[in-house]
């Protein structure tokens, strides 16, 4: 694929960002560019205050208009057992005399690639790391209301208790509730919203996920003939967010989403489900898959970050969740970013590998320009709304 590129941006005032300063190989024309790109206008804010779900969920009223999505009936789920989300055993991953290990990291590569969601065993967490946060973390959404608002969300602000990506009165809103906390680096943590009761058991569970995502990072930069230190330096000091989301049961289960179809805007994301309640499904040609998780394992998948970064070569799905008749959901996603600091582009390294891939698909742009316009975006989950803006189109698909 060796088309022409455009480098036009939507132009509406008036956040600045310095575009892509890129070398394109001598096959291709030796090209230069450095382009300004102006995005729109937007305040990083926190989300409209809507009703409490758990509340919601435990009066009689029913279940409001704003929460029923018609086109769930449309959606195609598939019930084949062979869709399931592929399995990565960490320990072949990262021993290196073992033989088995290149089919591991070939395994990591096409999952990376081909699904962007994957488990994985053998990642070298305590589980009484894991049982600690996951009985925590149910003991904080099981307190009364006004305990758990100790810990609300501030005007303005998305970390705390309450919930995410409301921007319009109009929208349809999520079965769910959410804890969103700040975790890394230590001098983001506004303890003030840490519950007290959870402090010293995310911490843990923080400085351990953390140290699974750049093992995998470093796997993946070798999958993709990048030196590991070149991806994990842009994660060196890396943002960490943690959403422990809290699905009430539903009467009218079968109409409602407790987190409507979305990519994660982080780097690399790592999921586990607290109890035994499934729900999330992502999306695998045109049809969505459910996934099973494995006890004790992860749920792993490559956020818009990575993609970009890969230059497209991995892959962030589209992913949700639904909810229960009868019983609550909870599951803890981390969020992986690079720090603050970090331009989020193509790496450069990977064009040198693929001749055929010199040029870069997507747009650089600064962590922070990312954050404000992925918060803005997020609901547009659907078509991956960052990810569309930042592409750089060919003229074929124009
Ligand atoms: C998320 C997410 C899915 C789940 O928090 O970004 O996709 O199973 N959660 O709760
Ligand atoms: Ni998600």
């Amino acid at each position: 694929m060796s088309s022409r590129r455009s480098w036009t941006c939507a132009s509406s005032p008036s956040i600045r960002c310095q575009h892509y300063s890129w070398s394109f190989s001598s096959k291709e024309r030796v090209k230069k560019k450095k382009k300004e790109c102006v995005l729109p206008k937007m305040e990083v804010g926190g989300s409209l205050p809507v009703p409490n779900v758990q509340q919601l969920a435990s009066s009689s009223e029913g279940v409001p208009v704003r929460y029923i999505r018609p086109e769930l009936e449309l959606e195609r789920v598939s019930n084949d057992e062979y869709d399931r989300i592929p399995l990565i055993d960490m320990s072949k991953l990262n021993d290196n005399v073992r033989d088995d290990g290149d089919d591991e990291a070939a395994k990591l590569h096409s999952a990376c690639k081909d699904w962007g969601f994957f488990q994985v065993i053998n990642h070298g967490v305590a589980e009484e790391v894991i049982l600690k946060m996951k009985a925590d973390i149910q003991e904080f959404f099981s307190q009364p209301l006004e305990e758990k608002m100790e810990y609300a969300q501030l005007p303005n602000g998305i970390e705390g208790y309450g919930q995410a990506f409301v921007v319009s009165e109009e929208q349809k809103l999520d079965w769910g509730d959410m804890l969103y906390i700040n975790a890394q680096p230590i001098n983001r943590r506004n303890m003030r919203l840490w519950p007290s009761s959870l402090r010293a058991s995310l911490d843990q569970y923080s400085i351990e996920l953390e140290k699974v995502a750049r093992s995998l990072m470093t796997s993946m930069a070798k999958n993709l003939g990048v030196e590991p230190e070149k991806l994990l330096d842009l994660f060196k000091e890396g943002v960490q967010t943690v959403r422990m989301n809290y699905y009430p049961p539903c009467e009218q289960a079968s109409k409602v989403i407790g987190i409507a179809p979305h990519s994660d805007g982080s780097g690399l994301t790592l999921l586990n489900q607290v109890n035994e309640v499934q729900g999330l499904q992502i999306k695998k040609d045109g049809k969505w898959v459910p996934v099973d998780p494995i006890p004790g394992a992860f749920i792993v998948n490559v956020g818009d970050i990575i993609e970009i970064m890969s230059n497209g070569v991995y892959k962030s799905i589209e992913h949700r969740a639904l909810v229960n008749h009868k019983k609550e959901r909870l599951s803890i996603a981390a969020f992986h970013d690079p720090n603050v600091d970090a331009m989020i582009g193509p790496l450069p390294n990977l064009h040198t590998l693929d001749q055929e891939k010199q040029a870069p698909n997507y747009k650089s742009i600064s962590h922070q320009d990312f954050k404000k316009l992925g918060r803005k975006m997020k609901l547009d989950g659907k078509n991956k709304g960052l990810i569309q803006y930042l592409k750089i189109q060919t003229e074929k698909e124009q």
